[in-house]
């Protein structure tokens, strides 16, 4: 069985069947969502999708603390690599790799782009989603998108999927749904909402109204699901 651990906010850690712990946009410090800290997290793998302090800010202090390879567009890790990160992984969009526990492809995301921490400006990246394909299963993470066509690229080809459903500065429960329809995952589960009033969210309405287009599994912050 693989498990998802789901953090808050974007943040979770999808253990694969093999055990092999991939942290997907680590946000604890100041992640109202969560009382774990990094000290709280193993990782074997970051993958961080932007680099907003809200999927970025806990990238740094985990990968030194646990030794885990950051993977996510080659500017972000570069940064990571400047700021004494030792193992990293560059990719960019549309770019897949095989890693040890399966490969992972970085999907097209649509949204604006800073590095937190990056004084110096120069690391001004793109965003990216994951779907992660390990043991005939196939895991989606959008990561903080629009609705956009490309979704439909993925059809068919997803069984659970992380859409950011909190509006304003993503999609909002109707887009997230029609990115359902596009996407036809079998589990979708909402992320990126509650985590502060401007992105509050009735996750059941999400679930209306995605309605029988796909199974909507509401997992709180500190509970998991198995697959
Ligand atoms: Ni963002
Ligand atoms: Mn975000």
């Amino acid at each position: 069985m693989a498990k998802l651990s789901y953090h808050g906010h974007s943040a979770c850690t999808l253990e694969t069947d093999d055990g092999t712990k991939l942290v997907i946009d680590p946000f604890f410090a100041d992640n109202p969502a969560t009382e774990l800290t990094v000290d709280d997290i193993e990782a074997d793998y970051i993958l961080v999708s932007h680099g907003h302090f809200d999927h970025f800010s806990d990238c740094i202090p985990l990968a030194k603390r646990t030794g885990a390879t950051v993977i996510g567009t080659f500017e972000l890790v570069s940064f990571c690599g400047e700021k004494g990160v030792e193992s990293g992984h560059g990719m960019n969009i549309g770019g897949a790799h095989d890693f040890p526990f399966g490969r992972v492809k970085l999907t097209p995301a649509l949204h604006t782009g800073s590095v937190a921490g990056d004084d110096s400006g120069t690391h001004t990246t793109d965003c990216a989603g994951f779907l992660i394909e390990f043991g005939g299963k196939r895991f989606y993470h959008a990561g903080d998108t629009a609705l956009i066509m490309d979704f439909q690229l993925l059809k068919g080809r997803v069984d659970v999927a992380l859409l950011p459903i909190g509006d304003n500065f993503t999609m909002g429960p109707e887009d997230a749904a029609r990115a359902v329809e596009m996407i036809q995952p079998k589990v979708v589960i909402p992320i990126h909402y509650n985590t502060w009033p401007v992105i509050a969210q009735d996750p059941e309405e999400f679930r209306r109204k995605v309605g029988s287009a796909a199974e909507v599994r509401v997992v709180e912050p500190g509970d998991s699901y198995e697959f």
